[in-house]
């Protein structure tokens, strides 16, 4: 196992800056998701690890050694592409043993350790097939044996989900935590789908154009956004957003023309002053929704009613601003119905309107 550091990394395609002054440690044995939109720069920084792109300015360490110059195949790394390419005239077995037998691996302990990878992903019984002979889900199997079997020190892997359908994802998603557990790789996972990274990171490193903009435990990046862009990319449906007034020097906010009390945790914090514009940041599962008012809610009126199962959905308009809430699926609601919505105290964040950078309570301050 090894630690993975990308120190300011760059990395330019003519004008564009695919990676822009990257750095991110990987702990050992770390499972770390890249998230980020399409076009972000995710793949572009996982080739800059894996010495698939050269790089315009940083240095790539693995395991403390500057492998910046170094040849892939010399930097103890496997990796399992966004299009994961199984070789279709070679047999699961041939296409696992593929990369020990370039390397000259004896014939025995390449025997081994083909059972063992294939025994991890639950794919012995499918060792002399063809790929075309495999479910999508099989086929994505091999090419993550493929990878592992060469007992990498540092596993990469470029949305290797995305070709599955939901169902097959979901699963997937649950054997790839299975086999990091397992393994204990240190892993640089990439993917634009929230979900997965929030069930498989130790910790998410949130992209925007070619940057990193928080890096923390998928709760962390969940419950304490640093930006409305992490609160608004992270979530489904996303964080909603309310333009509110500070008022008593922090101790309140005013909010559709309610006044709602703030814990004192924002009073004094930095961005906070009486009369000044905040956003209000609240995910749609932290209201407190009742048909009647109540002290600390704010009018809105039900748009649509989706029932999803579990949850109901709701669309609410608030002071012509639409916004999403989730209640329980008992509840009765009807489109044009006036509700009330009151945010759970101790899950409400507030963002700077302009930068849209989040407000750092005092305390949490105190704890950085
Ligand atoms: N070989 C290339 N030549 C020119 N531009 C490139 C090249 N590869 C990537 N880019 C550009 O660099 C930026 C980052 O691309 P990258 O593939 O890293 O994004 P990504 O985050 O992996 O996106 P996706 O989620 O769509 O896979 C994009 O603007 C892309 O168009
Ligand atoms: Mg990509």
């Amino acid at each position: 196992m090894a630690t993975v550091l990308l120190d300011r990394v760059t990395k330019r395609f003519g004008r564009v800056r695919a990676v822009d002054g990257v750095t991110l440690e990987v702990r050992d044995g770390e499972f770390m998701v890249l998230l980020g939109p399409s076009g972000c720069g995710k793949t572009t920084a996982l080739r800059c690890v894996a010495g698939l792109e050269r790089m315009d300015a940083g240095r790539i360490v693995i395991g403390g050694e500057d492998v910046t110059d170094r040849q892939p195949g010399r930097r103890g790394i496997a990796m399992v592409f966004q299009s994961y390419a199984v070789f279709p005239h070679m047999t699961v077995r041939d296409n696992i043993t593929f990369g020990l037998r370039i390397r000259k691996t004896p014939a025995e302990e390449t025997r081994q350790r083909t059972l063992q990878a294939a025994e991890l992903l639950q794919i012995g019984e499918l060792l002399d097939r063809y790929p075309a002979q495999l479910s999508g889900g099989q086929r994505q199997r091999v090419a993550v044996a493929r990878a592992i079997v060469m007992q990498p020190e540092v596993l990469l892997m470029d949305e290797p989900l995305s070709n599955l359908d939901a169902l097959l994802r979901l699963q997937m998603r649950a054997e790839l935590k299975r086999l990091h557990r397992e393994t204990r790789a240190t892993t640089v996972y990439v993917t634009h789908d929230q979900v997965e990274a929030l069930s498989l990171g130790d910790r998410i490193a949130v992209m925007r154009s070619g940057a990193i903009v928080q890096c923390d435990t998928p709760s962390a990046i969940y419950n304490r956004p640093a930006s409305t862009f992490v609160g608004g990319f992270i979530g489904s449906p996303p964080m909603n957003f309310f333009g509110g007034t500070v008022e008593e020097g922090g101790r309140s906010v005013r909010v559709a023309g309610t006044v709602l009390g703030l814990e004192e945790r924002w009073a004094g914090a930095e961005g906070i002053r009486a009369g000044g514009e905040v956003l209000v940041g609240v995910r749609p599962e932290a209201f407190e929704v009742t048909t009647e008012t109540r002290a600390g809610a704010f009018p809105a009126v039900v748009v649509v009613i989706e029932p999803l199962g579990g949850t109901t959905l709701l669309t609410v308009s608030v002071d012509g601003e639409t916004a999403k809430v989730t209640v329980a699926p008992d509840t009765d609601h009807d489109p044009g119905q006036r509700v009330w919505l009151r945010p759970l105290p101790d899950r409400l964040r507030l963002m700077e309107p302009g930068s849209g950078r989040a407000v750092i309570p005092t305390q949490e301050g105190a704890r950085r």
